[in-house]
């Protein structure tokens, strides 16, 4: 009986955990479109593409607290697993990725804990993506719990590559054969390439525009 009444407790638990990290993404997320819509109505241009985000499914976040050689209670997930609560936000053009990662980090209640930048030093596999680990405050009857989102901010070619990387990957159970390897680094060096070009080619028009409204003006 005492057992049961223990995983009763655990179950309560459990479910105020996934509400206080669904209620994050949904904070984060509704600040996310904010930002883009008062970019669109500044700038008449969209920074973010789309965003996807998810709550770490159980058993993922068990298998996890396994790997760390950590029990699986309620506290430990909290404690040890980063990214129960993930968003993937998706961007045309590099620079956006930055002008996001700060318009975020500045809003005075997001506490960055920690940045991965995975742009400016990619993993050995290839990955590019910028990371960061934010807490924000989540505002609950009787108190205030400041919760972990793991934020990843990628171009959508970045997006495209780490995709196919993650099914090879999962295919070859982390063994990916060394001809493959050797092709996805490749492609993440294309990958950086079409990036800067296509940053270029944006700033050029963008330049052109800028241009064409002065004469406007001067009309
Ligand atoms: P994890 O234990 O995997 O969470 O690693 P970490 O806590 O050191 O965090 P890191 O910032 O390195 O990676 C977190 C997440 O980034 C992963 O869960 C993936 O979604 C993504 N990621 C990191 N490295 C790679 C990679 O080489 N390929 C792909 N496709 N995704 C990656
Ligand atoms: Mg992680």
């Amino acid at each position: 009986m005492e057992v049961y009444a223990e995983e009763v407790n655990q179950v309560e638990t459990w479910n105020e955990l996934t509400l206080v990290y669904n209620s994050a993404l949904k904070e984060i997320n509704t600040r996310l479109e904010i930002l883009n819509d008062e970019f669109q109505h500044v700038h008449q241009y969209n920074p973010i593409e789309h965003i996807k985000s998810r709550l770490k499914t159980p058993e993922s976040i068990v298998k996890k607290l396994k790997k760390y050689g950590q029990e699986s209670t309620i506290e430990n997930m909290v404690e040890y697993v980063n990214d129960i609560a993930g968003i993937r936000i998706i961007c045309s053009f590099t620079n956006d990725i930055y002008r996001i990662a700060e318009m975020l980090s500045s809003q005075s209640d997001i506490k960055v804990i920690e940045v991965k930048d995975y742009i400016k030093n990619p993993k050995a596999s290839g990955y590019k993506s910028y990371h960061m680990l934010v807490t924000i405050p989540i505002f609950l009857s009787d108190r205030i719990v400041d919760t972990m989102v793991e934020i990843q901010i990628r171009t959508v070619a970045m997006d495209f590559w780490a995709s196919l990387e993650h099914k090879i990957n999962y295919k070859f159970e982390g063994n990916i054969p060394e001809n493959l390897q050797n092709e996805l680094i490749e492609c993440a060096h294309m990958v950086s390439s079409l990036d800067d070009r296509m940053l270029s080619i944006n700033e050029e028009v963008r330049k052109f525009e800028a241009a064409e409204a002065e004469v406007e003006e001067v009309k």
